[in-house]
């Protein structure tokens, strides 16, 4: 279905526009329609290893630059991603597949995410403290790192490597980019307005291609002492095992396996909202997607009924469509993968309750997915989908549906719908998550408090907020000593 010219567009090292060495190259499509959206460089190490060379020389001037000036590219970069933020949403919706308001909202995200990281740029505070000498001053400081390598995913396009390059950026340190495969042309994008906006050649370089040639270079190299990746866990791991080598700081943020509470006290017309939206929603392609569902067996019935009417009731198609609520998942391979969990559901003996079915034509659309009467153990309530499925499962009462929502080796969102204020307290103390809802579904976290998970979501660290400074700075303790003579803490007690 080549049916518009394809466009061809390269990598961005040192300021320049520049195929790869190979001269191979890749293709984005449409997974609404499978139509060609443009040509990619095929990268390797070599262009990784050309990249790097560039953002350690410009590292050398960048981290000099003052942060609030560094801040100000941010905020002008902000600035273009509001003005061109209908264009970048449409794009999205065409290169990712998620519907306008989505993509809107994704854009949204970086702009909120520029302008929360530009004003860093007249904070990035450190500590000024007393110290135990006298005529001595000591002060705590955060420092850049050097290059920072950006391995992003597809399903935030423009949002997740905001999150990544934006704090980056401001803290001083240079970048590598390497954008989704699926989604290379919002990545194209993304640094075009950054260039746009002032940074100068070096500081941000682009390299295209896929994790086993350019992902795996960048986590090796020994000039990148940080790499930050949002993916699967699997290459998570693969990564912290690689980066070990060069002890090398490593930001991961990975899956969920996130799960909605249902209390018999709920206000099930907003828990059903809540669910529909957070289930469903970028056709359930989110990490903080609600792919379990857990009732209080006095609402289930209920609840059940209201959902599937709910889910039955939403308009599948292209993203850029008016009226459309779910868009394509994002390819073949990721439908493939959405349908074998409903054959893995069903085998366990849990009940398909509504989808469970790709549609049929040139675009990648599967059906709003709903199993009931799900085991917490069975594998459909275990392991990532990251497609349009979600699993009924019936419990007692809180203690129990605690239990199951934390009975996943994920943490990254929860959620609980309850009236009761006791209830909800306890289950903002006892879920196993980097982010607890009440009263709304798992998604929409906003960019100014921590992002992140507990347990094998992550490895500790998170990314938004004051807490991403943390990934991309290095603390430095200062200890100016104006007394004119030889102190020695713990030693010289006189004072
Ligand atoms: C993700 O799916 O990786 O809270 C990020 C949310 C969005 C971000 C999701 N703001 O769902």
């Amino acid at each position: 279905m080549a049916s518009t010219a394809t466009k061809t567009f390269k990598n961005f090292i040192g300021g320049d526009w520049v195929d790869a060495a190979s001269g191979e190259t890749f293709e984005t499509t449409v997974p609404a329609t499978g139509e060609s959206l443009g040509t990619f460089p095929k990268s390797g190490p070599d262009d990784v290893d050309r990249a790097v060379e560039a953002a350690k020389a410009a590292f050398e001037e960048w981290r000099l630059v003052p942060a609030p000036k560094r801040g100000e590219i941010l905020f002008r970069f902000g600035q273009l991603l509001a003005d061109q933020k209908d264009e970048l949403a449409l794009l999205m919706a065409r290169e990712m597949g998620k519907v306008l308001p989505e993509a809107a909202g994704d854009v949204q995200e970086a702009i909120d995410m520029s302008f929360y990281m530009g004003g860093e740029g007249r904070r990035l505070f450190g500590h000024t403290t007393p110290s135990e000498l006298r005529d001595k001053f000591n002060m705590s400081v955060r420092q850049p790192i050097g290059v920072v390598g950006v391995i992003t995913p597809w399903n935030f396009p423009i949002a997740i490597p905001s999150w990544k390059i934006a704090p980056a950026l401001v803290c001083g340190n240079t970048v590598v980019f390497k954008p989704a495969t699926d989604t290379p042309l919002l990545g194209e994008r993304f640094v075009e307005l950054l260039v746009e906006a002032g940074v100068p050649a070096g500081v941000v370089n682009v390299v295209h291609g896929g994790g086993g040639a350019v992902g795996d270079r960048l986590v090796r190299h020994p000039d990148v002492p940080v790499i930050t990746l949002t993916g699967s866990r699997e290459t998570g791991v693969e990564v912290m095992r690689n980066a070990a080598e060069n002890l090398k700081h490593v930001h991961l943020e990975l899956g969920g396996k996130n799960a909605i509470i249902v209390l018999d006290d709920a206000d099930l017309d907003l828990a059903v909202d809540g669910i529909v939206w957070s289930a469903f929603g970028t056709s359930g392609q989110r990490c903080t997607a609600a792919s379990r569902v857990i009732v209080q067996e006095g609402a289930y019935e209920e609840l059940q009924s209201r959902l599937v009417a709910a889910a039955e009731k939403l308009r599948l198609g292209p993203g850029w469509e008016e009226g459309v609520d779910v868009g394509p998942v994002i390819n073949r391979r990721a439908l493939e993968k959405i349908h074998s969990y409903t054959e893995i559901g069903t085998d366990e003996g849990a009940k398909l309750l509504t989808g469970g079915e790709a549609v049929n034509g040139e675009g990648t659309f599967y059906r709003p997915t709903i199993f009931g009467d799900v085991d917490p153990e069975m594998r459909v309530a275990q392991e990532e989908i990251f497609g349009p499925t979600t699993a009924l499962i019936r419990v007692r009462d809180l203690d129990e549906a605690v239990r199951v929502s934390n009975g996943i080796r994920f943490g990254l969102s929860s959620s609980i719908f309850t009236r009761d204020v006791n209830k909800a307290f306890r289950a903002m103390r006892d879920l196993e998550a980097g982010i607890t809802y009440i009263n709304a579904g798992t998604i929409g976290a906003e960019v100014h408090l921590p992002f992140g998970g507990t347990k094998q979501t992550g490895n500790g660290h998170r990314e938004a907020g004051q807490a991403a400074l943390d990934v991309f700075t290095e603390w430095k303790s200062i200890y100016v000593d104006y007394s004119g003579k030889l102190q020695k803490a713990q030693i010289d007690t006189a004072g």
